[in-house]
């Protein structure tokens, strides 16, 4: 009987736990603003492309989730945390370059925002500014799965 209890109290507590991790675990929230951080980019390069119109809100939203996310984006890696993520141990061995990483690009975001894109042209610059920080970060910091 006290077994039957205890077991039934660890299937709510793994349940419970199970809820935490499918939304608010620190996994996940910062996988989640990377892949806004990815659908940001899918809108851009299809302006940049041409198979979209030019849509200045569009753009700005994007770019504004971009600059939003990638600067909360490393507050989210708490010690421990690599599991379970394609997050690199390097990110916490060289945690001053991985932020400087980050902060690198959401100036980019910002610099771009300031200057906003009027047309195809001025987002396909944007990209390239933008999109360069993708892979220097990935490079050292993203594990390939
Ligand atoms: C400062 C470092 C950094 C920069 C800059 C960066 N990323 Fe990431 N990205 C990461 C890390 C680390 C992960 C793995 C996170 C994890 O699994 O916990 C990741 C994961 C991702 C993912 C997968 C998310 C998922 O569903 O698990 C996508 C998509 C992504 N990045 C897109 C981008 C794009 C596009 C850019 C450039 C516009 C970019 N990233 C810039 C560090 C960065």
């Amino acid at each position: 009987m006290k077994f039957k209890l205890i077991g039934a109290a660890v299937a709510v507590l793994c349940l419970g736990m199970g809820a935490v991790t499918a939304q608010e675990t620190p996994v996940a929230k910062r996988e989640a603003l990377m892949k806004g951080i990815g659908g940001s980019v899918a809108q851009l390069s299809g302006i940049a492309k041409g198979d979209k119109p030019f849509d200045a809100a569009v753009v700005k939203t994007a770019l504004t989730t971009i600059s939003t996310n990638i600067k909360a984006f490393p507050d989210l890696f708490p010690a421990g945390s690599e599991a379970n993520s394609a997050a690199a141990p390097a990110i916490w061995e060289n945690n001053t370059d991985f932020r400087a990483k980050a902060a690198k690009m959401g100036a980019d975001a910002d610099m771009v925002l300031a200057s906003m894109p009027t047309d195809q042209a001025g987002v396909q610059k944007a990209m390239q500014t933008i999109g360069a920080n993708c892979n220097a970060c990935h490079q050292t910091y993203r594990l390939k799965k």
